[in-house]
């Protein structure tokens, strides 16, 4: 064993112990579903809240609520102190340059959209290209797509071989002198494959290419330093990473995002306004019209601090444990098949179990308080490319446990039984 080898497994070992106490923060995995102990394995959809992030969110509308940016008076200035503190602490996380850098938005959606707005409609025009791999989410397909009827681009694909990892030489020959801009996830949300990005941004700058990186599935479970991926920008959401809902990143560096257009007009955004003309502010407040999501933006910073108190690196360790002992006991099963094989994978699991419709399998897991995903997951490019409409999907955090996949093995036992 190599000596990263050994202090990945010590760092497992040591958050495997701390796991039944880590648990008691998270108040809904305490709870019964369908009179059994919930066993939460949809941590791809949106991840659960801790308590102190419960707390932060409470404490903010009891204490200091109020519109930030704009008051004269202490609760403003409380307010907007807690917004920028967690702006900052986002900084950090993501180890930008600076915290002007910092968009708050309200997931990664929003995130690829105002890029596409903000970038795209300023500097992609007609016949030229757009890169894409076979694995994006929805949300990194359709902004792209309709940037490109609106303006007569193209998308251009980067396929995948059977085990779900992108083919590097058919990336590279997609390069020619049209190509704009790549669009990639880090983690594959269905197949659970982790992509080089760091190789494939450096390829694209070596063209001049600038590229995005949709950190929605990375972000969670593992440390980012978007100063050593060199990405342009980086998209996260923050329910995925025990934040609330309503509040996620744009990470874009300084330049770029000064030379963009914004995205929606309104307050905040603002310089000066006449009916002339509009005065911008200046970034990152340029692309945060209206009022924001305040409360899940603090939330979401507290998230940060709950995480990086375990640190991200014993998340990564003990997540692929799980990862590990999930794959080789679903592997060991007759007529279940995996979905998503690369070598690098996130603790992302999709399967489908033979003559039974992913739907079913979800439904009866159900009925064993187990919660998985069953549908295509927002990427149907995926589906398409494996010839399913649909998988079962097993996403883990770092609060799931080894006995948590047993429970799950059992529940596809049940299912087999039942469809038989
Ligand atoms: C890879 C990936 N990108 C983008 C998104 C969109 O995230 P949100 O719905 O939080 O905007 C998701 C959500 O599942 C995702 O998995």
């Amino acid at each position: 064993m190599s000596t990263t080898q050994a202090l990945r497994v010590a760092a497992a070992d040591r958050l495997e112990l701390e796991i039944g106490r880590l648990r008691t923060d998270f108040p809904i995995l305490g709870r019964e579903v369908n009179g059994k102990p919930l066993v939460y394995l949809d941590n791809a959809a949106s991840s659960h809240m801790p308590r102190p992030v419960i707390d932060t969110w409470e404490q903010y509308y009891t204490t200091i609520h109020s519109n930030v940016h704009r008051g004269v008076h202490t609760l403003s200035q409380l307010a907007t102190d807690a917004f920028e503190h967690a702006r900052e602490t986002m900084r950090g996380f993501l180890n930008a340059r600076e915290s002007r850098e910092i968009i708050f938005v309200r997931g990664a959606t929003e995130a690829i959209n105002l890029v596409m707005h903000g970038y795209g409609r300023a500097f992609i025009g007609a016949g030229d290209e757009i890169i894409l791999s076979a694995m994006e989410h929805h949300a990194n397909i359709v902004p792209w797509q309709m940037l490109c009827k609106e303006k007569g681009a193209r998308l251009r694909i980067i396929p995948m071989n059977d085990a779900g990892e992108l083919l590097q030489d058919e990336y590279h020959a997609l390069f020619n002198e049209h190509t704009k801009f790549v669009a990639i996830t880090q983690v594959s949300n269905a197949l659970g494959t982790i992509n080089p990005v760091k190789e494939m941004i450096a390829y694209a700058h070596e063209r001049g290419v600038p590229v995005l990186v949709d950190g929605a599935q990375a972000a969670p479970h593992a440390a980012v330093d978007v100063q050593d991926l060199d990405c342009d920008f980086y998209a996260l959401s923050g329910h995925k990473m025990c934040g609330p809902t309503g509040a996620g990143v744009l990470y874009g560096k300084a330049d770029l995002l000064n030379r963009m257009q914004p995205f929606q007009g309104g307050g905040d955004m603002i310089l000066h306004v006449t009916f002339e003309e509009t005065i911008y502010n200046e970034i990152p407040y340029k692309f945060e019209a209206g009022t924001p999501a305040i409360a899940s933006a603090i939330g979401l910073g507290a998230a940060v601090d709950y995480l990086n108190g375990i640190g991200m690196n014993r998340i990564a360790a003990y997540e692929q444990r799980l990862l590990a002992y999930a794959t080789d006991r679903i592997s060991a099963m007759p007529g279940v098949r995996i979905i998503g094989t690369a070598k690098h994978k996130a603790a992302v699991v999709s399967f489908a179990i033979d003559g039974v419709h992913p739907h079913d399998i979800g439904t009866v897991l159900d009925q064993e308080g187990i919660a998985i995903r069953a549908g295509h997951h927002c990427a149907q490019p995926v589906m398409q490319r494996y010839c399913v409409a649909a998988t079962a999907r097993a996403s883990f955090a770092f609060y799931n446990t080894l006995d948590e996949v047993d429970v799950l093995i059992d529940g596809i036992r049940k299912v087999q039984e039942m469809f038989s």
